[in-house]
């Protein structure tokens, strides 16, 4: 069975990413095919990158990177929910993306996107950088629009077939991060 990390995108008081994190969360625990974590970007306490090497040549010097990059090298897959902050993710998601590399490798991704159009374009945004780190994004997806999805822009109130997405998105992390375990576990060839 694998792991997978809902890794909650925002780190900004009063966010709405927690209680779309959340209800991503409960939907996942009904499932009985893979486990499921919150991961909270809050709870790290990440700086802007401050390791003196680049994250690609493997050191992991400062305690804070060697906590989080732990907390990453535990999953197979990752589930994003991520706002959209002028057209893109939130400055915090990109920095504790960039702090680590061969920790992302080799595993799959799904995307939860909430704003004004759904978080589409911060996602389009994360997948490209996913590419770089070789993590696997799949189709489905789910996008929340504040003027439907949530009450005031601010309660969280999904539209009800947005579950929908939500399954099929699951259904694929979990599919595309069992096989991607099977490739990092010399199961299958790989070239990394
Ligand atoms: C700095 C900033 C920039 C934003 N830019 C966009 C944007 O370009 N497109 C969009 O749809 N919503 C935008 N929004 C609205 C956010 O999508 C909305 O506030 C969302 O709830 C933010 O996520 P959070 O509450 O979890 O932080 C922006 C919000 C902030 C704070």
């Amino acid at each position: 069975m694998i792991d997978v990390a809902i890794i909650i995108g925002s780190t900004r008081p009063g966010r709405n990413g927690e209680a779309v994190a959340r209800w991503i969360h409960d939907l996942a625990a009904e499932r009985d095919d893979a486990r499921f974590e919150l991961v909270d970007l809050k709870d790290f306490g990440l700086p802007h990158l401050d390791e003196a090497m680049p994250p690609a040549m493997g050191r992991r010097d400062l305690p804070h990177t060697r906590r989080w990059a732990d907390k990453i090298a535990s999953f197979d897959a990752y589930v994003f929910v991520t706002p959209e902050y002028n057209h893109s993710i939130s400055g915090a998601l990109k920095d504790a993306i960039d702090f680590l590399y061969g920790e992302w490798h080799n595993k799959a991704a799904g995307f939860v996107g909430y704003g004004s159009v759904g978080g589409t374009r911060a996602v389009e945004h994360l997948r490209l950088i996913m590419g770089e780190l070789k993590v696997a994004g799949v189709g489905a997806q789910v996008a929340l629009f504040l003027g439907s999805d949530f009450e005031n822009f601010g309660t969280f109130k999904p539209a009800a077939h947005r579950v929908h997405a939500a399954t099929a998105m699951l259904d694929e992390v979990v599919a595309w991060g069992g096989a991607l375990k099977a490739l990092r576990d010399g199961t299958m060839a790989a070239r990394t």
